[in-house]
């Protein structure tokens, strides 16, 4: 019993880790976006062109060994909360691959599109992230600890 309660905390955990780390990632994306045009940093877009989809795909795994077994067996409506989950993911790792070409394209100073469309992507994109996270985050806190096992 004492070990399922540990490796429950532990799971737990890393859910916590994996929300903050892609909030952390909308602040940088949110960063850049503000900076557009003058006082972008061409470094910081590198980087965040480097972390993105290691990032999401490893809170995405993250989510699938913990997050989602304790919808499905706690959830009345499981199933499909986990399957809209899954889509948002889809569509996020998606997204993200269109983000990371322009943030590299930006961090070699040679953007394809201009300032206003980087800005309007990028805050497409960090806005739906943190919608679906913070959904997330609700399910993660609402549901039974007990069904996470
Ligand atoms: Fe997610």
């Amino acid at each position: 019993m004492q070990v399922q309660k540990m490796h429950g905390e532990r799971l737990e955990a890393a859910l916590r880790e994996s929300f903050a780390q892609q909030l952390a990632l909308c602040d940088v994306l949110e960063e850049i976006a503000d900076s557009l045009p003058n006082a972008l940093s061409h470094q910081r877009c590198l980087r965040a062109a480097q972390v993105i989809g290691p990032l999401l795909r490893s809170a995405h795994q993250a989510e699938e060994a913990t997050l989602f077994p304790r919808i499905l067996a706690a959830h009345p409506d499981g199933r499909t909360v986990v399957e809209q989950l899954r889509l948002e993911h889809l569509e996020d790792e998606c997204f993200a691959e269109e983000v990371q070409y322009e943030l590299q394209l930006l961090g070699c100073r040679q953007p394809l599109l201009a300032p206003e469309a980087t800005g309007y992507m990028l805050r497409g994109f960090f806005e739906c992230l943190r919608r679906h996270v913070r959904h997330e985050h609700e399910l993660m806190t609402s549901l039974p600890q007990a069904a996470a096992r």
